[in-house]
C-alpha cells in the first residue's frame, strides 16, 4: 500500500545536551550509537530499527537524524564517540542491512585491512554477522586528522561477551593513531573515541556521519547522520536580522522555531516497516533502479541505491504547519546517491516542469554565508550539498498550501535538462507548508535588502593538481572476472589508483593550489575534500571554455558536483598538517574506491 503523505508534522531536531565537565575550556558531549525503532512511516504504519546518535545519559535523545549539536565559533566541541551496538546481554549487534564483504572495507576483527586481507567470500552471498564498526566525520569541520574520522580509524563497540575470532581490541583506530599528524584527542579507549573540534572556522551548517572504510552507505542509510551548526563570530547574522528563534535545548518540538534545518534522504521500507537496502544486484533491479550485470565478485553492492519514499528529518513526507512571515530553512541533501532539485508548487502531482510558487533566498552553502542572497526558483542539491534559505510566506492566506517538490531524476545524475524528474507521485515530492495565521512579529529582513558577513576570497594559487574521475570494471583492476563497476581515482598521469596505494595528493601546509578535477565517467559526482574550505572556480567542458560557477556557488563550499566530461576547478587552502581524504559523497562509490587519502605535508 502506498504511504499516506502529509500526516506527520515535520519533526525539528531538538538540541544535543552537553554533559557538565570540569575542564571548562570546552563544550563536551557523550555520544553514542544505538539500536532503537522509530515512527518513520505514518503512525499506524510499523515502527522501523534504525540506529541513531544520541547523549548517552539521556536515553530519550536517540533518535535519527540525531539531535543537532549546537555549537560556538572559536570555542572547542569535545565529543566522546561511543559504539553501543550491543544487545542487552553484552553481544555484538549485527549490521541492520546487508554488508559487502568483497570491499575493501573496514573488515573487523581487523589485523591488516584490506581487499586480501580475509577470503570470506564464496558466490554464495553470506551475510556478514560480525560486530559493527563506526567512526564519525564532522563533515564540513576543519579539524586535526586525529579528530576527522579517517575511515580506516574505526572501532567496534564494547561487548561482554566477544565471540572467539574476534580481536579483543577491536579497533583500528589505535593502529592509525600513530598516523596521525595530531594528537588532540584523548587517547583511544575500547568502543570510543574522542574527538575535538576546534571551531576556528565560519558559522555554518555542518552535519556529521558515519565514515567507516566500505560501509559508510549502510551504516548511513541505518541513520547515522545529525546536524552540526557553529554559530557566532564575525562571519555569523543572527536573528532576528535573520528569521528565528532556532530550536531550543529542551524543546523536542518548538513549533515557534522559524529557522529549522530539513534534512532530505530517500529511503525503501519493506512491508514490515523495516528499512530495505538491497542486498543484491539483482534485488536493486527490482527495487530502485538500472540493473549492473552481475558479478561474482561483488554481487552485493550497487553502483547507486534510490529509494522509493523521501524522508525528511526521519519522518516520510511530512508537513509543516508555517506563519505568514519569513523562514530559515538550512537543507541539507542526506541521500546516498540522489540528487535533489527542489522547488516550492502549489500543485505537486503536476506534469513536470512545474512553475514555482515562490522563490528561495539562498544565503549560505557548505561553508557559511553567501557574499549575497540568490534569489531562486529552484534549489539544485548534490548529496551532502547545504543550501541555507529563506522563504517568505508572508501575505499568503491561511490555510494556503504549498509543496516542497523535487525534480532531479530518480536515477544518476548528469546534469541533463532532457533526463526523466523523479516520480511526481511518490519521490518527486518531499514535503507539505501549511501557512496558519495570526503571523508573529517578524523583524528579519528581507532578503532582498539582506547584507551578509563579509566574504574574504582565497588569494592566488601557486599549484594545479590534475585529478580524475574514472569508472572501471574490476577485471580491469583487478585482472579476473567478469564485468562490474568499480569506480576509482587516477592521479593526472592516467593512472588509476585505489584507496590501498601509495597517496599521492601532498600539499605543502599553507599552500593554495587549485584542483583541476577531470570527470571521465557518465555521471556527476559530488567531490567533497575534508578538513578544507574550498572555492569554486570553474567548470570547463573538455576542449571547450570555462564557464564560471553558479551564482549560488559564489561561497566557501566543501562539496561540488563535478559534471561528465568537464573540468572542474576548485581552489583549496591547505592550512593544517595531516591525513586526510577526499572521495565522491555518493555513497555507494564512497564505498568502492571513490575515495583517496591525502596528506598535508607539515
Ligand atoms: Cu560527508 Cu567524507 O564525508
Ligand atoms: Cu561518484
Amino acid at each position: 500500500a502506498a504511504i499516506a503523505k502529509y500526516v506527520t508534522p515535520l519533526a525539528v531536531p531538538p538540541v544535543m545536551p552537553s554533559v557538565s565537565s570540569a575542564d571548562d575550556s570546552a563544550d563536551q558531549y557523550v555520544i553514542g550509537v544505538r539500536q532503537f525503532r522509530q515512527q518513520i512511516l505514518p503512525s499506524g504504519s510499523p515502527a522501523t530499527t534504525v540506529w541513531g546518535y544520541g547523549s548517552v545519559r539521556h536515553p530519550w535523545t536517540f533518535s535519527s537524524p540525531a539531535f543537532t549539536v549546537e555549537a560556538t565559533a572559536d570555542r572547542p566541541v569535545r565529543v566522546t564517540w561511543v559504539n553501543e551496538l550491543v544487545d542487552r546481554d553484552g553481544n555484538y549487534l549485527p549490521h541492520l542491512l546487508p554488508v559487502d564483504p568483497t570491499l575493501h572495507w573496514a573488515n573487523p576483527p581487523g589485523g591488516a585491512s584490506g581487499r586480501d586481507s580475509r577470503p570470506v567470500f564464496t558466490s554464495t552471498p553470506g551475510r556478514y554477522r560480525g560486530p559493527v564498526p563506526i567512526v564519525t566525520h564532522l563533515h564540513g569541520g576543519h579539524n586535526s586528522d586525529d579528530s576527522d574520522g579517517y575511515p580506516e580509524a574505526w572501532y567496534l563497540p564494547q561487548a561482554r561477551n566477544i565471540p572467539a575470532g574476534y580481536a579483543t581490541e577491536g579497533s583500528q583506530y589505535a593502529t592509525f593513531a600513530t598516523r596521525f599528524a595530531n594528537r588532540d584527542g584523548a587517547p583511544w579507549s575500547p568502543g570510543s573515541a574522542v574527538f575535538r573540534y576546534g571551531n576556528d572556522q565560519r558559522a555554518a551548517t555542518m552535519w556529521y556521519h558515519d565514515h567507516t572504510l566500505g560501509m559508510t552507505r549502510l551504516n548511513v542509510y541505518a541513520g547515522l547522520a545529525g546536524f552540526y551548526l557553529l554559530r557566532g563570530g564575525p562571519s555569523d547574522l543572527p536573528s532576528p536580522v535573520l528569521p528565528g528563534p532556532a530550536s531550543r535545548v529542551g524543546d523536542p518540538v518548538n513549533r515557534r522555531s522559524c529557522e529549522i534545518p530539513i534534512v532530505i534522504q530517500d529511503r525503501s521500507f519493506a512491508t514490515d516497516g523495516s528499512l530495505h537496502y538491497p542486498g543484491s544486484r539483482e534485488d536493486f533491479d527490482r527495487f530502485a533502479g538500472p540493473y549492473i550485470p552481475g558479478s561474482d565478485l561483488s554481487p552485493i553492492w550497487n553502483p547507486e541505491f534510490f529509494g522509493t519514499a523521501m524522508m525528511v528529518n526521519g519522518r516520510t513526507w511530512p508537513f509543516l504547519p508555517v506563519e505568514p512571515r519569513r523562514f530559515r530553512f538550512r537543507f541539507l541533501n542526506g541521500c546516498n546517491s540522489r540528487f535533489l532539485e527542489l522547488k516550492i508548487v502549489t500543485n505537486p502531482v503536476a506534469k513536470r516542469p512545474v512553475a514555482a510558487a515562490l522563490p528561495f533566498w539562498q544565503i549560505g552553502s557548505e561553508g557559511g554565508f553567501l557574499p549575497e542572497p540568490v534569489e531562486l526558483g529552484r534549489l539544485l542539491l548534490a548529496p551532502a550539498e547545504r543550501a541555507d534559505v529563506i522563504v517568505d510566506f508572508a501575505r499568503l492566506p491561511a490555510g494556503t498550501e504549498l509543496y516542497l517538490i523535487n525534480e532531479a531524476p530518480d536515477g544518476v545524475f548528469r546534469g541533463d535538462a532532457r533526463a526523466a524528474p523523479a516520480d511526481p507521485a511518490t519521490t518527486g515530492q518531499v514535503m507539505k507548508f501549511v501557512v496558519r495565521a495570526p503571523a508573529g512579529r517578524d523583524s528579519s529582513v528581507a532578503p532582498d535588502q539582506l547584507t551578509l558577513p563579509s566574504f574574504t576570497p582565497l588569494g592566488s594559487a601557486t599549484k594545479t593538481r590534475k585529478v580524475a574521475l574514472l569508472e572501471r570494471n574490476s577485471a580491469v583492476i583487478s585482472g579476473a572476472g567478469p564485468t562490474a563497476v568499480l569506480l576509482g581515482t587516477i592521479d593526472g598521469h592516467g593512472t588509476a589508483r585505489m584507496w590501498s596505494d601509495p597517496i599521492t595528493e601532498t600539499p605543502a601546509v599553507g599552500a593554495i593550489e587549485v584542483w583541476e578535477i577531470h570527470n571521465f565517467t557518465m555521471d556527476a559526482h559530488p567531490i567533497h575534500v575534508h578538513e578544507v574550505l574550498f572555492q569554486a572556480v570553474d567548470r570547463q567542458p573538455f576542449a571547450r571554455i570555462a564557464r564560471p560557477p553558479e551564482r549560488w556557488e559564489k561561497g566557501y563550499k566543501d562539496t561540488v558536483i563535478a559534471y561528465p566530461n568537464e573540468i572542474t576547478r576548485i581552489k583549496v587552502m591547505f592550512d593544517r598538517a595531516g591525513l586526510f581524504v577526499w572521495h565522491c559523497h555518493i555513497l555507494e562509490h564512497e564505498d568502492n574506491e571513490m575515495m583517496r587519502p591525502y596528506r598535508v605535508e607539515g
